[in-house]
């Protein structure tokens, strides 16, 4: 994530190394979250901090701690704020006095404010959340707000609505979230719609002497909706150019291949040859869609998608995008693509919309224009911002109410707001048989979670502290 918001900031070399060190890093997380899963371990994952400010001083949320011990007299007073603590290093700020609208609150990563009288919200980053250390026990005051907009595989045991709903606020990739992140890697219409590397199909029936109709780049092998099996399976029935390191028999062109000198611009240059890219996520959850989909959109290239069962409430048109239906074989697929590949007529009917630059899908059109943050954009509030707020407004809106001597408005997360199937093998044989093993840890993994998630919650409502062995008991003896 730090990658999209600093992205304006760095050179694009600078950018691909920062890439680079970010995969092998969540590669790192990733196994070392599978071990953990089969309860081995508790990796205290440390992240780096993930948002930069042009200027990040520690501010004194208190010049005048004496006069503020006590909450109701101070909520009155003019200079009080809530404090809103980050149970994660995501945004590295030890202090920062944020405005939201009228409403100002005090964010810090600075876990010693837990008991503080004035702390009033705390938010979780789902990636790094970690059942050592919660702030427990938990105020009758305290809200909890979860933040998590990456895939499922990095950190299960969210996804059950035994934890799920220990939360009062939600900033998902679930369009049912409070704060709905669906649409979180497309930047813009202008750029789904845009031409810049749109080749003519001329072109590209000329690139079939060289190239294969379908191109796969996958570097994250063997993820939990076991993408790269189905490939497999696929490419026995078309040829496929896979570039990446999953299933790998191309190398980029030369001027590309040393990868420090790889610029994005040049290798979507290569991606736009082809007639269609194989967009196919690490998870199969429902409103989980990345930059797989939006990429080949925004390239003119049509994307064969797998993922997000629902995305067709997401794409520009009824007719963009094919999406693979897992229950049927990949050569019926296949039989589809070559027959495309053969009839230019029948091809560009996926291509009208960017031909014409119409997106007529009025849920994504609404969605693009509401959301209140951008993306890669600095001039707008990034989502982590947008977050921040709706947690500090929610928690003046029932410290003001409390004034007024009204009831307290009560937010609560609902097990939709974070949920994902348990994910699924393809049942082909798979060629090495040991090519793999970690995908047969996916399941396990995600079965053991749901008794995490059942441990989280008891201990949780227990509402005292407790130690990473008093957790794996309760998990064991579920
Ligand atoms: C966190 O807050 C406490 C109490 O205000 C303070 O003593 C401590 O220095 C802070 N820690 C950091 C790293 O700023
Ligand atoms: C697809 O969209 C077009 C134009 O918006 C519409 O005429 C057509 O009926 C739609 N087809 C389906 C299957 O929804
Ligand atoms: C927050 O959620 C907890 C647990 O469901 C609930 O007890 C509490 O009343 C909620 N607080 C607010 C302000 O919604
Ligand atoms: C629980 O909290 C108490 C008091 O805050 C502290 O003394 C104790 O060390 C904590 N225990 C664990 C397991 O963190």
């Amino acid at each position: 994530m730090s990658w999209i918001l600093n992205m304006a900031r760095l050179s694009v070399r600078k950018l691909f190394a920062l890439c680079l060190c970010l995969s092998a890093f969540v590669f790192l997380i990733i196994t070392f979250q599978v071990v953990e899963e089969l309860g081995q371990f508790e990796l205290a994952a440390h992240r780096l901090p993930l948002k930069e400010r042009e200027e990040l001083t520690q501010i004194q949320p208190f010049p005048d701690s004496g006069v503020l011990t006590e909450e109701k007299l101070s909520a009155a007073s003019e200079d009080w704020y809530p404090f809103i603590v980050w149970w994660s290093p995501l945004t590295g700020e030890l202090g920062r006095l944020g405005e939201c609208g009228n409403n100002r609150c005090f964010f810090t990563i600075n876990k010693s404010y837990h008991s503080h009288p004035s702390t009033h919200a705390f938010l979780f980053y789902g990636t790094d959340l970690n059942i050592e250390s919660l702030p427990l026990p938990r105020k009758e005051h305290h809200h909890w707000a979860l933040f998590h907009e990456e895939s499922p595989k990095n950190n299960y045991k969210l996804f059950h609505k035994p934890v799920v709903t220990l939360f009062n606020h939600t900033a998902t990739f679930s369009r049912l979230s409070h704060l709905p992140l669906t649409t979180q890697h497309l930047e813009s219409l202008r750029l789904l719609t845009s031409h810049t590397f749109l080749l003519p199909l001329a072109q590209k029936n000329h690139l079939r002497h060289t190239l294969a109709p379908v191109v796969y780049v996958q570097s994250d092998c063997d993820p939990p909706s076991d993408r790269d099996v189905y490939v497999q399976e696929l490419m026995k029935h078309i040829q496929v150019d896979s570039y990446g390191q999953c299933m790998h028999n191309k190398d980029l062109p030369s001027h590309l291949r040393d990868s420090t000198a790889m610029e994005e611009q040049s290798f979507y240059q290569v991606l736009a040859q082809y007639k269609f890219i194989l967009a196919f996520e690490n998870a199969i959850c429902d409103d989980y869609i990345t930059e797989k989909l939006w990429r080949p959109l925004k390239l003119g290239v049509v994307p064969v998608y797998y993922g997000a069962p629902n995305v067709h409430m997401w794409l520009p048109s009824n007719r963009s995008v094919i999406v693979v239906d897992p229950n049927e074989p990949p050569e019926k697929l296949a039989q589809y693509l070559k027959r495309l590949d053969k009839n230019d007529w029948e091809y560009l009917t996926y291509l009208d919309w960017k031909l014409k630059q119409e997106v007529s899908n009025q849920r994504l059109v609404t969605a693009l224009k509401e959301r209140k943050w951008g993306v890669q954009d600095i001039t707008q509030d990034n989502f982590i911002d947008v977050f921040e707020c709706m947690v500090c407004n929610r928690v003046w809106e029932n410290i003001n109410r409390q004034n007024e001597g009204l009831p307290l408005r009560l937010w609560q997360a609902e097990g939709d707001h974070l949920r994902c199937p348990p994910p699924k093998l393809f049942d082909f044989t798979v060629d090495p048989p040991s090519s793999s093993s970690l995908r047969h840890l996916w399941r396990a993994s995600y079965d053991q979670s749901v008794k995490e998630a059942r441990a989280l919650r008891r201990l949780a409502l227990r509402n005292r502290n407790f130690t990473v062995t008093q957790f794996w008991s309760e998990v064991f003896s579920d």
